[in-house]
């Protein structure tokens, strides 16, 4: 796997003011690394190399060890999330009245897969259980927009909707 995500990092010196903040509320505590990588990604909404290579220094945890540490576990993510986040329901409602076909029409639209972010940023696919709304199956979220009794053929027609360009 890259260590480097395709969408080049952009934070800001605010972000970056409140990871260091956090690294020091941290630092010299055992088992420290988790609680702030879990931090850091609420701060950045993921954790790209440029991220691991502070927490590394300020923790003094060598970086191959914090890249592991993020590459372990699912709930850490090395791409920022898309403008557009996809949530294509895989709950057993959905997936009897054809959630598979949705989430493989989405997938081919954009040439992504799930946990993954277009290069340009606009749309990212993530994994979904039950959104609440089984009598609309099979449904698909996109940001605040549910889309209910969706077909693949349906699906060019509502990303286009959601691209800004
Ligand atoms: S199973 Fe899809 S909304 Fe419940």
């Amino acid at each position: 796997m890259s260590t480097k995500s395709q969408i080049p990092f952009n934070g800001t010196p605010e972000q970056e003011k409140k990871l260091y903040e956090v690294t020091a509320k941290y630092k010299n505590m055992p088992g420290a690394l988790m609680p702030v990588l879990q931090e850091a990604q609420d701060i950045y909404s993921y954790l790209p190399i440029e991220v691991q290579t502070i927490i590394s220094e300020e923790l003094n945890i060598p970086l191959a060890e914090v890249f592991g540490v993020v590459t372990f576990y699912a709930q850490f993510s090395l791409t920022p999330k898309g403008r557009n986040v996809i949530s294509v329901c895989q709950g057993t409602a959905c997936y009897v009245k054809g959630a598979q076909a949705i989430l493989d029409a989405v997938e081919k639209q954009l040439g992504i897969t799930v946990g993954e972010t277009t290069p340009d940023g606009e749309f990212s696919i993530q994994d979904t259980r039950c959104l609440g709304c089984c009598g609309l199956a099979p449904v698909m979220l996109i940001n605040e927009s549910v889309y209910g009794k969706i077909a693949p053929n349906d699906i060019k027609g509502i990303l286009a909707s959601h691209r800004q360009n």
